[in-house]
């Protein structure tokens, strides 16, 4: 790869995008920070720039089909280029199985799922222009352990692994690699809005960190870790995989009280 390399983050408003887009930001990328939320893509994008780096914000549903033409044209206009796209944005929802509707369901497909494969379609002849790329999908833990009523949100987290393996052997050959992260518990906008809805959230809060090894949970800065990771040359062997990220959250059992 050649010239500065250039980067999509979707989500990057906040959590575990901004996390993304200020640490590749930070390792010299163009970032472009891809959002429902304009307010805080703008800040994202502002705040790079303040830093001294290259971003710009743009506002777009990645749950709408066409979605990743309209970033991939943005981009390329831009800066000719693309090396890097974080799939991040992501819809955390959840009902339980008598009130799940059909519209709820596919929004959260076609948010969670849908989107990384039609953003591939869209990124892939730029990337092999651009000299080879990484695709990095960020799925969860909870495509293999979840909770009753995520249904939509934990097949689609499992798919996402699916698509990944997928892509990765239709974009190798390109020169792209493709790769996914699943995160555990991080503490972000959606962890926020988890707290809010309790009576204790400061003893909940405890008792997850507690069910982690490493005593706490994530950050985002600890995903954008992973991200940068497979995104750069020291990831060049890998793709296809899914790099769990979660503190050690899911490699135990728990011994019955
Ligand atoms: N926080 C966690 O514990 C955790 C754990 C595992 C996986 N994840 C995954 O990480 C990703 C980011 O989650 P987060 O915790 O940072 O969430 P967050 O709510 O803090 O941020 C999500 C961002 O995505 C944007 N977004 C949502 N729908 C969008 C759409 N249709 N188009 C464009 N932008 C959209 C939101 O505006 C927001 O800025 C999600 O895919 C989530 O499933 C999070």
């Amino acid at each position: 790869m050649s010239g500065q390399r250039t980067a999509v983050v979707t989500g990057g408003a906040s959590g575990i995008g901004r996390g993304c887009a200020f640490r590749l930001a930070e390792e010299s990328y163009r970032v472009a920070v891809v959002d429902i939320d304009e307010a805080g893509g703008r800040q994202v994008a502002a705040r790079i720039r303040e830093g001294g780096g290259e971003a710009f914000f743009l506002e777009a549903d990645i749950g709408e089909p066409d979605a990743f033409e309209a970033v991939v044209s943005a981009v390329s206009a831009r800066w000719g280029a693309l090396h890097v796209m974080v799939n991040n944005a992501g819809l955390d929802y959840h009902e339980p199985l008598p009130e799940m509707t059909v519209a709820a369901w596919d929004r959260c497909v076609a948010v969670d799922l849908r989107s990384a494969a039609f953003a591939a379609q869209a990124a892939s002849e730029i990337m092999e222009r651009s000299g080879g790329g990484s695709i990095i999908n960020i799925a969860s833990v909870m495509a293999w352990y979840t909770f009753p009523g995520y249904s939509a949100y934990t097949a689609s987290k499992a798919g996402l692994i699916g698509l990944t393996k997928t892509l990765s052997l239709e974009l190798g050959p390109k020169g792209i690699r493709v790769n996914a992260i699943a995160p555990g518990f991080i503490d972000t906008g959606a962890w926020e809005r988890v707290l809010a809805d309790l009576d204790d959230p400061a003893r909940f809060a405890a008792s997850v960190s507690a069910l982690h090894p490493l005593g706490r949970r994530g950050k985002p800065a600890d995903i954008a870790a992973a991200a940068a990771f497979l995104a750069g040359e020291d990831a060049s062997f890998i793709t296809g995989h899914t790099l769990v990220v979660d503190g050690g959250l899911t490699a135990q059992l728990r011994t019955p009280a």
